[in-house]
């Protein structure tokens, strides 16, 4: 595939890589010892951080849950879908909607070699794996629309991967590019690390990471992750830390987290 000259990662066990990482500290078993001296580095940077990861992934979950339930989401469109872990995309959506659709995309090829366990769908439904880079959107629509029909609604994903975007690559470009192509009555879904909770320890984490990995960090304050739903419309409660995006138990409420998060629809109204 061409990628416009986009710098894809190789498999380079000696670098540490965000999929493996969160992977560590997710508690998984793919990950090398450059991956655990960056987890550790960032843990003893921010100890709360492998509460924040795993907050975000029940965050992950709620949100199929309520796209697929509440919204009637059928069609997913996950980007920066990460090492499968608990509760992936299609296993939620398809657990309520068997017939649900979902492409996963990563540029990663350690999550490439784990597509399979990704590409598990129920036999109603269809799931598909693209190995295409975000910062390359038409590429990734093109592609995805092998499986999903983007005349009808389409849930876009992007969980814990906007803080690998840096702004160079125009962030808010790649996400308005994604979101131009959705049908009135899709969503974007979204999360990414926070420049302004739990400031110092996160930007001292931030540092660690950024001078042992190969993607770097770029943290964002709520006011930027807010701008990544201009011309949409946020369900409540808005732009919140991930633990507070409708938590549906107690524990699930009081974790601690440096994540910001949001769910916006693109209105019937839009055309
Ligand atoms: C921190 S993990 C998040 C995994 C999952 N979404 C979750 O929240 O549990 C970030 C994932 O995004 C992927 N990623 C980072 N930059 C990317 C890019 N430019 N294009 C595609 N995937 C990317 C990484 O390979 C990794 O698998």
């Amino acid at each position: 595939m061409d990628l416009g000259g986009l710098d894809r990662p190789p498999i380079d066990t000696t670098v540490a890589h965000s999929a493996r990482v969160h992977n560590y500290w997710l508690g998984g078993k793919d990950h090398y010892a450059a991956d655990r001296e960056a987890g550790d580095a960032v843990i003893a940077a921010y100890p709360g951080i492998v509460e924040s990861v795993r907050a975000n992934r029940a965050f992950l979950a709620r949100v199929v849950r309520f796209l697929a339930t509440d919204a009637g989401i059928t069609q997913f469109l996950d980007i920066g879908t990460g090492i499968p872990a608990a509760n992936n995309t299609h296993e939620v959506a398809q657990s309520v909607t068997p017939s649900a659709r979902i492409v996963y995309v990563d540029y990663d090829p350690v999550v490439l070699a784990h597509a399979r366990a990704l590409l598990t769908s129920s036999a109603d439904g269809m799931t598909d794996y693209i190995d295409a880079d975000l910062r390359d959107p038409g590429t990734i629509l093109r592609e995805a629309a092998r499986t999903l029909d983007f005349g009808q609604p389409v849930a876009v994903m992007l969980i814990a991967v906007m803080h690998l975007i840096a702004d160079a690559d125009d962030p808010y470009g790649i996400v308005g590019h994604l979101t131009a192509a959705l049908a009135p009555g899709s969503y974007l879904a979204l999360s990414q690390v926070a420049a302004d909770i739990e400031q110092e320890q996160v930007a001292k984490a931030r540092r660690r990471y950024n001078s042992l990995a190969r993607e770097t960090q770029r943290h964002r304050t709520r006011a930027e992750v807010t701008q990544f739903f201009d011309g949409l419309e946020l369900v409540p409660p808005g732009v919140v830390p991930v633990q507070q995006w409708r938590p549906e138990t107690e524990a699930e409420a009081e974790a601690r987290s440096t994540m910001w998060c949001g769910v916006a629809t693109r209105s019937i109204g839009a055309s």
